[in-house]
């Protein structure tokens, strides 16, 4: 018997929250508590997220055409928020580039990776798209979930990566959704082999590549050979441990009837929005100003 599927939440609202972060005070060059391998990791992951996001939308539009008008609403909200992600991750890495990182093997690479999606049928870059977003929104859970990811990190970036982090939780069923829709003609079968196949194929690039980017990176910070991948790999896989923490979410993408609403984590969304609204007197100050 299958699992049933859940959708997406009815009553779920994709709202863009406009924010720019670090614009006016300046991070140190080791903005994670001074810590060479959690600097390393995120800025990593940073590096991916202007080029990656813009391919994410451009793939997801891609299918707009005839999309029923709830998901149609939701791909416009989706669009909008990572446009905005890409921009403040464009100027959190020309933070990282003014600190002195060189980020452009980094970049490189994941134009290497593009490309080769780019070259192949537009349900392709759609199926790599729902994966990574998967990859991203179980990511995002954890960030949120458990406050040692974020531990010690410069206020003003860690809040850019929560704001991230909420948001990509908020969106998470879109291109699944919207694939859903692009592959309704489709058997299960063919459905399920195809995103496995995608699934498996990101995975692998995923954490080659964020590893190694982390490790080029501990390199322009003068950290190399076992003193770099051995705090890295104990960064990723045991303490914190977000690469193990994930582990499970992320096989949940193999069982039948999964999405990605199956797992109802609003309420991460909730407690964010919760800390990041001005206290009940700042409100009562600014209704008095006005
Ligand atoms: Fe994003
Ligand atoms: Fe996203």
């Amino acid at each position: 018997m299958n699992a049933i599927t859940l959708p997406t939440p009815a009553e779920l609202t994709i709202t863009p929250r406009d924010r720019r972060f670090g614009r006016e005070t300046a991070a140190p060059r080791l903005w994670h508590g001074g810590c060479v391998e959690a600097t390393a990791i995120y800025n990593a992951l940073s590096t991916t997220f202007p080029r990656g996001e813009a391919f994410f939308v451009e793939s997801v539009r891609a299918f707009r055409e005839g999309a029923p008008p709830r998901l149609a609403e939701e791909i416009r909200g989706f669009t909008t928020q990572e446009a905005i992600h890409s921009r403040e991750h464009d100027a959190f890495n020309k933070r990282a580039a003014d600190a002195g990182y060189d980020l452009s093997k980094l970049e490189a690479q994941v134009e290497k990776r593009l490309a080769v999606t780019r070259g192949k049928p537009p349900i392709v870059s759609l199926a790599a798209t729902m994966a990574l977003e998967h990859f991203t929104a179980i990511l995002a859970h954890q960030l949120l979930a458990d406050p040692r990811h974020l531990e010690g990190a410069e206020k003003e970036t860690a809040d850019l990566w929560r704001w991230h982090a909420a948001e990509e939780i908020e969106h998470k069923g879109v291109a699944y959704d919207t694939w859903l829709h692009a592959t309704r003609h489709w058997t299960r079968w063919k459905r399920w082999k195809v995103k496995a196949k995608v699934m498996l194929y990101i995975t692998r690039n995923f954490v080659v590549d964020r590893t190694a980017g982390a490790l080029e990176l501990m390199r322009q910070d003068g950290v190399t050979g076992a003193s770099a991948w051995a705090p890295l790999l104990w960064y990723l896989w045991v303490r914190p441990g977000m690469f193990r923490k994930i582990a499970g979410a992320w096989g949940k993408f193999f069982l039948p009837g999964f999405h990605p609403w199956n797992e109802d984590d609003r309420g991460l969304l909730r407690s964010y929005e919760a800390s990041v609204a001005p206290a009940p007197e700042a409100k009562r100050k600014v209704r008095r100003a006005v």
